[in-house]
């Protein structure tokens, strides 16, 4: 028998995404602005697991959802799911765990998500959300407050967007006593602006009345065109639509707004970005309630998820590069290492980079060509107790000792700080 190991090149599964490091310092940047400003309005960072129960997400879905998430059997049989989204997990958490916290509570989350879909560009199987949820106000001004943070984090990141705010809960009453099936479909088909498909499909169910009071709010222009059969969610429309121009944010009301998920109640929205085609929304979210699903009080709650990945697509943020010094060496491997761990030690925000590879100084310079600075310690430098500093930009070299040296990287990293904020 053979013990030779056999070699197979694996591929990522499909959907799924690697991200080389120059990616990684955009995505965290993006990620750090998303993150500064949701705390600056008091949103706390909520962790969640990966998998949850099946339930969390059947519970209020029904079934059918099974058919577009990860969900498998584990060892001992239980139904888990790689989560889809994450506003059932924090609302199952707000149900176990915070229930007797005074609210309102406002938490947010970073996180991948999974979702069985055809894969194609902006749409993926693995993908991150950046979401906040709002829990224990109806008032307008939560839904204003929500709809704005996700209005000033998409500004802040120079986006070019549109914002539509619309009401489900002026729909959802007209197709009250409707069965779910129906309603759900007729949801749809809103949602995919299928209009014909709709007319045919509601003529077809005998929900001629129903149809006329449906067009009449999918057509409606703006708020004041609106039926007035719906009067105190077009009232609630109205107040948050005040309050966003209070806070100075640029939307339009669009009643065709009608979200996918099935636990929207009141004002929902969605924000579309140019240049994305077919996977233009980058962020959703509305009103809801979901608590009462998974045992807790009817709370109402507002949020929003963004698509991560999809707003990377079209951002290029300001990436802050660190200063970088290689600590290289001719035959002084031992000095070389002492110096670089003196110099993390002694100076913050700088990167310091040893050889590895054995190489001569010679090989070492240029593999570090790139570096801001390469420091040489060699015989005669650790005999004499200086160092020979290379400005690998300019070429230019000069002799300090260590704590001239220190002084001189702390005032470079001072300088090069400054100008990377200003730029
Ligand atoms: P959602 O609209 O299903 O809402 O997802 C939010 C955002 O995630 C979408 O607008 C889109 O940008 C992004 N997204 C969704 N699926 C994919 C995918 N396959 N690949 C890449 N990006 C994707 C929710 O998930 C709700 N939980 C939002 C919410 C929070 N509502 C209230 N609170």
């Amino acid at each position: 028998m053979s013990n030779q190991t056999k070699t197979v090149r694996v591929e990522k599964p499909r959907g799924t995404r690697d991200f080389l490091p120059d990616e990684m310092e955009k995505r965290r940047a993006v990620e750090r602005t998303m993150r500064k400003i949701v705390e600056s309005y008091g949103y706390r960072e909520i962790c969640t697991p990966t998998f949850e129960h099946l339930e969390l997400f059947t519970l209020k879905s029904g079934e059918q959802i099974v058919e577009e998430i990860y969900a498998f059997k584990d060892k001992s049989g239980r139904n888990l799911a790689l989560r889809p989204e994450l506003t059932a997990p924090v609302m199952r958490v707000f149900v176990n765990d915070c229930a007797v916290m005074p609210r309102p509570l406002r938490f947010y989350y970073f996180a991948n998500c999974f979702r069985y879909e055809r894969p194609q560009k902006g749409r993926y199987r693995e993908f991150w959300q950046f979401g906040v949820e709002l829990i224990g106000s109806d008032k307008p001004e939560s839904d204003a407050e929500v709809i704005t943070l996700a209005y000033t984090i998409l500004r802040e990141l120079g986006l070019d967007f549109e914002l539509h705010v619309g009401h489900v809960g002026i729909l959802r009453n007209i197709l009250k006593g409707i069965d779910a099936e129906t309603s759900s479909k007729i949801f749809r088909l809103i949602d995919k602006n299928k209009i014909d498909e709709l007319e045919s499909f509601m003529l077809n169910s005998g929900l001629e009345n129903v149809y006329d009071k449906v067009i009449a709010v999918i057509q409606a222009e703006d708020i004041d065109s609106l039926p007035d059969f719906a009067e105190s969610d077009v009232e609630k429309l109205r107040r948050v639509c005040e309050l966003l121009d209070v806070c100075g944010v640029d939307y339009s009301v669009n009643t065709r707004v009608v979200r996918g998920l099935d636990y929207y109640t009141g004002v929902v929205f969605e924000v579309y970005a140019e240049n994305l085609g077919a996977q233009k929304q980058i962020c959703g979210g509305g009103s809801y309630r979901l608590a009462h699903v998974f045992g807790g009080e009817n709370v109402p709650s507002t949020g929003f998820a963004i698509g991560f990945d999809r707003v990377m697509e079209i951002c290029s943020p300001e990436v802050q590069k660190p200063l970088k010094v290689a600590v290289v060496h001719a035959n002084q491997l031992e000095e070389s290492i002492k110096l670089a761990t003196k110099l993390r030690k002694e100076l913050r925000n700088v990167v310091v980079v040893t050889d590895v590879m054995g190489r001569s100084l010679k090989k070492q310079l240029s593999y570090f060509s790139e570096f801001d600075f390469a420091i040489i310690v060699g015989k005669r430098e650790v005999e004499r107790g200086y160092y020979t500093v290379k400005d690998m930009k300019s070429g230019k070299q000069e002799e300090l000792e260590l704590e001239e040296l220190i002084e001189k990287l702390f005032e470079k990293t001072s300088a090069w700080q400054k100008e990377q904020k200003t730029n």
